[in-house]
């Protein structure tokens, strides 16, 4: 009989830094025998691994909020997996958990990192978009920096995207008039009619600062910045007085080799806009809050999401490059291994 003991595990390590888009040649599939748990550890299955636009700065060498990956290191990534073997008395085989982290068909983990999901509640992959990482940061950029109020107008970029959709549902919950940006008439058309955002404007447009004047006629207090470049000219340009700008990422130039130079800020001044970065684990009680929060809304149907799933591990480097150009509509993610 064949026992996880005595099989290999896969994983995808760096091996080039990629220049512009990551490529498949830039990394290798490296196969090993099974590792064994030590005290405390877990040994999971990868059953979905999450791609996120982070992950692209982790393969450039500078300095960051968290170092690089180094060459020949295994791609980091959260997942959610089966635990195959357990060395510590919190976990068993056979049970579903969130938190190892690893472009990898199994990974190693110690125990204190992974969270036990109810096998019986949401679809696991709910637990890398609108329940995990990306639904949450959407929360905390909200609810720490946004501070909507009803009758506001909120602005989001990348709309369709974990963190978007999530963000523009948690607007309009709060009253707000929420537009939407995104790239093309299919999810603009998404985001309007599923998700009940107000407006959504196409990016790809000949005349986005026009479009979005048209749909935001009384200026913009609330924008969640994650694009960057000319989306956040446009949006920049008619913010309100005391507008607040959430800056959560500015994935229109993750490809670029060094940061363009950045917009005049004395509108800043002028117009007294608050704009504050956003990191999601600085607050890492979020989490648990946002799962507990948004799980019910998940279930009952008025949380809104949408997945993009490519199979087999050695395909994620192309759906990172996919996913940096738009080619995912909804959370991105890769199916490692068939359900438990
Ligand atoms: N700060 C934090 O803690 C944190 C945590 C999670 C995520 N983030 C950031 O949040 C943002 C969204 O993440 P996500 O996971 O929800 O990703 P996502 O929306 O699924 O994917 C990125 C999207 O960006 C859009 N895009 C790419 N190039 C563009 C361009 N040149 N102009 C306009 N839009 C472009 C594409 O959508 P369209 O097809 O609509 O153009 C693409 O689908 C990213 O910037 C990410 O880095 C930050």
């Amino acid at each position: 009989m064949t026992t996880a003991m005595n099989q290999t595990r896969k994983s995808v390590v760096l091996r080039t830094r990629p220049t512009g888009e990551p490529r498949a040649e830039d990394f290798d599939v490296v196969e090993e025998p099974m590792p064994r748990t030590g005290h405390g550890e877990v040994l999971t299955r990868t059953i979905f691994l999450s791609l996120d636009p982070y992950m692209r700065g982790r393969l450039i060498d500078r300095k960051s909020y968290v170092p690089p990956i180094k060459l020949g290191e295994v791609m980091e990534g959260g997942t959610v997996g089966e635990v195959l073997a357990s060395a510590d008395p919190g976990f068993s085989p056979g049970e579903l958990v969130l938190g190892a982290r690893g472009w990898q068909t199994h990974c190693l983990a110690p125990a204190k990192l992974l969270v036990k999901l109810d096998k019986h509640g949401p679809r696991a992959s709910a637990y890398l978009g609108v329940l995990g990482m990306p639904g949450t940061t959407a929360y905390s950029g909200l609810k720490d920096i946004g501070r909507v109020k009803a009758g506001e107008t909120v602005v989001i970029s990348a709309a369709s995207g974990p963190v978007g959709s999530v963000a523009g549902q948690l607007a309009k919950r709060a009253g707000a008039r929420v537009v939407g940006i995104a790239g093309g008439a299919e999810k603009c058309l998404w985001v309007q009619e599923a998700l009940g955002f107000d407006d959504c404007v196409d990016h790809r447009t000949m005349d986005l600062p026009g479009d979005l004047a048209a749909a935001c006629p009384s200026g913009i207090d609330v924008y969640f910045e994650n694009v960057g470049g000319a989306v956040q000219a446009a949006v920049f340009a008619q913010l309100n007085v005391f507008a607040r700008v959430i800056m959560c990422g500015m994935v229109a130039e993750y490809n670029e080799p060094r940061p363009r130079p950045g917009p005049n800020l004395m509108f800043v001044v002028g117009k007294r806009v608050h704009i504050e970065g956003l990191i999601v684990s600085d607050k890492p009680e979020r989490f648990a809050e946002w799962r507990a929060l948004a799980a019910p809304w998940v279930a009952d149907g008025s949380l809104k999401f949408r997945e993009t799933v490519i199979d087999g591990l050695e395909n994620a480097a192309d759906g990172l490059a996919q996913l940096l150009r738009g080619g995912n509509f909804g959370k991105m993610l890769v199916r490692v291994g068939p359900d438990p």
